[in-house]
């Protein structure tokens, strides 16, 4: 039994990193715009830390459809965001999209298995907002520069590159949505944001039906 015991518990967590019947649940819906889960009523996903995507899964096809349904919806008009990360559409896997705004046009960007691998430079107090925090702004430290690294799913090896600026503090923001940290946590001050509140009136963050 001893000897057996390593090969169980390799095999549940092999089994355990599989799509699971709740992420299909919630990848397999039909409307592209997804549903964001907000602090209270989803605070048990945004406060889980997400897992890896394991190899196996980089080429499915639910990866595929949660990533194309994630831009979708932080591109919509009511969401309107510079960055989405998995928890927020209830899946704790380590994925994000961010906008670079380091690069002309400012693309969005996916990255699956994101992390940060070290933080440096100036420190800087900048006002951010959360499209899970709705309709709070704060003013967060961050650093200006970072190191991520991700999995190229063309490849499926670690790929690693520094960013700094304005799109070094939207990783951080992601990232922080990856381990269980809101931007509340480290802001210096929280407060309300009229012109922010009245811009999000349009969007209902009443649960639909489906949603459990
Ligand atoms: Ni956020």
């Amino acid at each position: 039994m001893k000897k057996l015991l390593p090969i169980i518990l390799i095999a549940l967590t092999a089994c355990s990193q599989g799509w699971t019947a709740w992420e299909r649940e919630v990848i397999g819906r039909q409307d592209s715009l997804m549903y964001v889960t907000t602090i209270g009523a989803d605070s048990a996903i945004l406060r889980t830390v997400s897992i890896p995507v394991p190899p196996e899964l980089l080429k499915s096809r639910e990866l595929k459809d949660l990533t194309g349904k994630m831009l979708y919806t932080v591109e919509h008009p009511s969401q309107d965001g510079v960055g989405i990360a998995a928890p927020q559409v209830g899946i704790n896997r380590r994925i994000a999209w961010v906008m670079r705004y380091d690069k002309p046009g400012k693309p969005f960007e996916c990255f699956v298995n994101l992390q940060i691998d070290s933080l440096w430079g100036e420190m800087t107090h900048g006002p951010e907002g959360c499209l899970s925090v709705p309709p709070m702004r704060g003013l967060v430290p961050r650093y200006s520069n970072v190191k991520i690294s991700y999995t190229d799913l063309q490849t499926g090896k670690t790929a690693s590159e520094e960013v700094e600026g304005y799109t070094a503090i939207i990783f951080q923001h992601e990232c922080d949505h990856l381990d269980a940290t809101l931007y509340i946590d480290r802001a210096d001050t929280v407060f309300v944001s009229e012109d922010w509140a009245r811009e999000r009136e349009t969007f209902s963050y009443d649960k639909p039906s489906w949603w459990k």
